[in-house]
């Protein structure tokens, strides 16, 4: 076991930079600021409301978890961010449709004021989207220099101590991993060659992470999830985590897959099908674009559920995933699930799930925490990838040779011991062996 690492405690402001200022990225800031008027409750975020078991049993601690750790407090927060369209935060979160006009209108002029910083785009890796808010330059390692600049700008602008940056952006084209993913050398040169394998997602990622900023991906591109970006974050000392916030479906799946294995039921067949009509809807509307999410939503089950271990119950799954675009929805997505499974003597049951959920409600706490954790990664000296927030991810990053861990509730008690390890506490294992008592 690791000794407990040494904490900076935090002081100043922390700035929250977002690549991509749509739904999910203005319904987090302007939560994030609601909260702080008293105006609602931060509902869905454990740094916020989420308490923590310490010590024994008998112990009766349940400290909540900014209690335990040093989390920088919402007040100090700052936000900014990129995107091709010049709308400030409340213009783009009228657009989004997301929240409540009212409640918008009464946060209008902190929201007006953050403006959109102009965006690392091209239309080759999102072709639904066109926007006149974008850099130019003659390659790709000049755009990731101007991105450093305004991370630079930001931090001085707004008196910031520290940045972490999320994307929030559009989900890019499916992008194999290939050479120039394999080395910082080989990225670099990539970046100056204008390699088309480097997406603007891992343009920021790269800005990102050569300076140190901690860097999340919410979408399931490439972006930090290469051996580069892993070597880069290890050399700058840079917590990265990604891919993909685990929210509406895909959530659900990860509650119900590990009840019925742990039960042994078998599944012969899950068949999930959306329908969305929010603009993340419309870019996946588009195959290439879906492609990227289809395989980040497919991975799930089979490392769940073992087939290979339990051929009997699993080994014939047919898991078929498919998202619609349907504008009357907007962002609230119908999700519905239907679960073929069997029980004793192979006898068959039907599972259906109609989760009728809410996006950019369901992703807006998983922003802030996973800004807020890693900051705090930051300031503990964890660098490189930080599986133990696999927790907000549909595809969480892990070491190379390592399968990822998708059962929720292990990747909870997972988070739940980093804290306990971070603040010094004994790490939890369940296991009270009083039968041996005397
Ligand atoms: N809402 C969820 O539940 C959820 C869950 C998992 C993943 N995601 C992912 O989160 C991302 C954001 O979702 P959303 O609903 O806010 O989508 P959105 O379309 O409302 O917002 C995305 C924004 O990113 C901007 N953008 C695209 N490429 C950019 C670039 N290179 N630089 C700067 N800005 C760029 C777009 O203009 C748009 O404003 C998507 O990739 C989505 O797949 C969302």
């Amino acid at each position: 076991m690791a000794d407990k690492p040494t904490v900076q405690p935090h002081k100043g402001k922390l700035g929250i930079l977002l690549p991509g200022m749509g739904a999910v990225a203005t319904t987090f800031i302007a939560g994030c600021v609601a909260v702080r008027r008293g105006l609602s409750n931060p509902i869905g975020s454990l740094t916020q409301m989420g308490t923590i078991r310490v010590g024994k049993r008998t112990d009766k601690k349940k400290p909540l978890i900014k209690e335990l750790v040093d989390i920088a407090p919402l007040e100090d927060v700052v936000f900014g961010g990129w995107d091709l369209f010049e709308d400030n935060v409340y213009e783009a979160a009228i657009h989004a449709n997301v929240l409540d006009k009212n409640l918008l209108d009464s946060i209008k002029e902190e929201l007006q004021a953050i403006k959109p910083m102009k965006a690392v785009f091209d239309r080759k890796y999102v072709k639904k989207l066109d926007g006149p808010n974008v850099k130019e330059a003659d390659n790709k390692m000049q755009l990731a220099e101007m991105v450093m600049q305004d991370i630079e700008n930001f931090k001085k602008e707004n008196g910031c101590d520290r940045v972490v940056m999320v994307w929030c952006g559009s989900t890019e084209i499916y992008i194999e991993e290939s050479e120039v993913h394999q080395t910082v050398a080989n990225l670099e040169e990539g970046l100056r060659n204008n390699h088309h394998d480097i997406a603007p997602s891992m343009i920021y990622a790269y800005a990102a992470v050569k300076t140190g900023v901690a860097y999340a991906n919410g979408a399931p591109n490439l972006s930090c999830d290469v051996p580069a970006m892993v070597e880069l974050a290890k050399q700058t000392q840079t917590p990265i985590a990604g891919k993909d916030f685990k929210t509406g479906q895909t959530l659900i799946k990860t509650i119900i897959a590990p009840g019925m294995k742990a039960r042994m039921l078998g599944i012969e067949g899950w068949f999930s099908t959306n329908i969305l009509g929010n603009r993340d809807g419309e870019v996946l509307d588009d195959p290439d674009n879906f492609k990227t999410k289809e395989v980040s939503k497919l991975s799930v089950l089979e490392q769940i559920l073992e087939p290979e271990l339990h051929p009997e119950l699993y080994g014939d799954l047919y898991h078929k995933v498919r998202i619609n675009y349907y504008p009357p929805r907007g962002d609230n997505k119908e999700g519905w699930d239907n679960i073929d499974i069997k029980g004793w003597l192979d006898y068959p049951m039907q599972i259906k799930v109609d989760f009728l959920c809410r996006d950019s409600i369901l992703a807006a706490p998983l922003v802030l925490d996973l800004a807020l954790f890693l900051d705090l990664a930051k300031r503990s000296g964890m660098g490189g990838i930080q599986e133990w927030l696999s927790f907000y991810l549909k595809s969480p990053q892990t070491k190379k040779d390592l399968y990822p861990q998708h059962d929720l509730f292990k990747q909870l008690e997972k988070l739940e011991n980093t804290l306990r390890h971070i603040s010094g506490e004994d790490l939890i294992t369940h296991l009270g062996l009083d039968y041996y008592e005397e």
